[in-house]
């Protein structure tokens, strides 16, 4: 097996080869004087099985064509098969018509990744349970929810404590959770956004979260808005304190400056998303999820 990285997680990349025990195979990536993407394999990889990682976070249409094009450039240098590990499945959000007109972004993406070659599909902790069926490829959907788990308990937030999903589209996530925590109790706050600004307009909640330690878990934080709405709602509830547990940390437009600004008091993400130096702030902790993307790459 050979693995490869496009450039924008080569980190992940790295500590999952570790993992599995093999090196990163280079690649070349120039770019053009315009910014159109260059890639060149230069070892042999005829009758390879070859594994390609690549986040398609910011800038997802610069991500999403370098991968591509690694992904045709293996099949044309005779690789037999090409997994495709995407950690950040950039556009899954946009996966229905929210508006009349609006295109389903989501279904495009699929049908390109099926269409220039990937033969299977390594995920994590995808935006629905749905975004699987729209592949005709192997999907394996991973998840870190297991290490969240760990972290809490490792914590001793198990006691006196609420799991909190900061949107109805969370719940099931957040029953997962609760269960792999001996049905640990869980909250849900309701948040409406304006469709056209993004904006969250109200929200509210259902559940008990006075002077208990209420942990938030969502799969991505990327304006932080969602997060700051769901604090202020579990103060005024009467929480004692607040931690945030998200899986893809986006980091978009002053996510970072609303993240550092909160009386949470730390915020858990993963490697999905390579988060710059100057993005990283103290209450921020990275958990590493490159020995649950090795094991998957192993069973799959
Ligand atoms: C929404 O459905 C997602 O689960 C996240 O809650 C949302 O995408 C976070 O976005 P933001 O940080 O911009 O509020």
């Amino acid at each position: 097996m050979k693995i490869f990285s496009g450039s924008s997680n080569k980190p992940l990349a790295q500590n999952s080869a570790l993992e599995l025990g093999v090196e990163v195979s280079p690649l070349q990536i120039s770019v053009f004087p315009d910014g159109e993407r260059r890639i060149r394999v230069v070892g042999n990889v005829v009758d390879e099985k070859t594994v390609v990682f690549q986040s398609t976070s910011t800038p997802p249409d610069q991500n999403y064509m370098e991968l591509f094009f690694i992904v045709d450039a293996l099949k044309r240098s005779g690789a037999s098969e090409v997994t495709a590990v995407i950690p950040y499945l950039g556009y899954e959000r946009q996966d229905h018509v929210f508006r009349d007109g609006e295109v389903v972004s989501l279904e495009v993406i699929v049908k390109t990744l099926e269409r220039v070659g990937i033969d299977k599909l390594v995920a994590f902790d995808l935006h629905s349970i749905k975004v699987p069926e729209l592949f005709t490829i192997p999907v394996l959907h991973l998840s870190a929810l297991d290490l969240f788990a760990r972290k809490i308990k490792e914590l001793g937030l198990t006691e006196n404590a609420v799991l909190v999903s900061p949107d109805m589209g969370g719940i099931r996530r957040i029953k997962m959770l609760s269960e792999s925590l001996d049905n640990m109790p869980f909250a849900t706050v309701e948040k409406n956004r304006d469709l056209e600004t993004g904006d969250i307009s109200d929200s509210s909640m259902e559940g008990n979260v006075k002077g208990k330690a209420a942990i938030i878990v969502d799969d991505m934080i990327s304006t932080g808005r969602t997060i700051v709405a769901a604090e202020k709602i579990l103060f005024e509830n009467g929480a004692k304190k607040v931690l945030v547990f998200a899986t893809h940390a986006v980091f978009s437009g002053q996510a970072v400056k609303l993240l550092q600004n909160l009386k949470t008091e730390k915020v858990f993400v993963t490697d999905t998303i390579l988060i710059p130096k100057e993005k990283h702030f103290d209450k921020l902790e990275i958990i590493s999820v490159s020995k649950t993307i090795a094991q998957g790459i192993r069973d799959f």
